[in-house]
């Protein structure tokens, strides 16, 4: 059965170019509820350990630049079959691939910045969801 938490963090290029709060209305109004927020900001050293899956990729230095470049939100959302939904409101990693309406057509910049991260996976979503946040912060 499909688990009902999904981890996003909206990332540096969306919170500096003024979208949180028009993505957070995206993600509310389809649907998700949030259990845990947190408005702060990575370190590289943290930024390569998230993203630690990665680190033979070519885009690796760029992607952990990128993601402790500036102020981001994480957050864990519940909703029913919620990695799998929040997956189609974001849309393809590439925003020319995202389909119209999704947070990514809307507001990424490109492959690299774009806007919003989402968990692959029911497993990935916890890890994550652990990562940014205490078991005292996701009740
Ligand atoms: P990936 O897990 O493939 O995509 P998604 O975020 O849609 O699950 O990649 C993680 C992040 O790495 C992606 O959001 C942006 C970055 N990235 C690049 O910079 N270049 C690339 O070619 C790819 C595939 C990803």
């Amino acid at each position: 059965m499909a688990g009902n938490r999904t981890f996003t963090m909206i990332k540096p290029d969306a919170v500096a170019d003024g979208n949180m709060g028009a993505i957070l209305k995206m993600i509310e109004d389809a649907g998700f509820k949030i259990i845990s927020m947190k408005y702060t900001r990575l370190s590289a050293d943290l930024a390569g350990k998230f993203y630690e899956v990665h680190k033979e990729r070519p885009f690796y230095g760029e992607l952990v630049e990128y993601m402790s470049s500036g102020s981001i939100v994480a957050a864990i959302l519940e909703k029913d079959n919620a990695v799998a939904d929040f997956r189609t409101l974001i849309g393809a990693t590439n925003p020319a691939e995202a389909a119209e309406g999704t947070i990514r057509k809307l507001y990424a910049k490109s492959i690299g910045e774009n806007a919003v991260h989402g968990s692959d996976s029911d497993e990935n979503a916890q890890i994550e969801g652990n990562f940014f946040f205490s078991q005292f912060e996701r009740f």
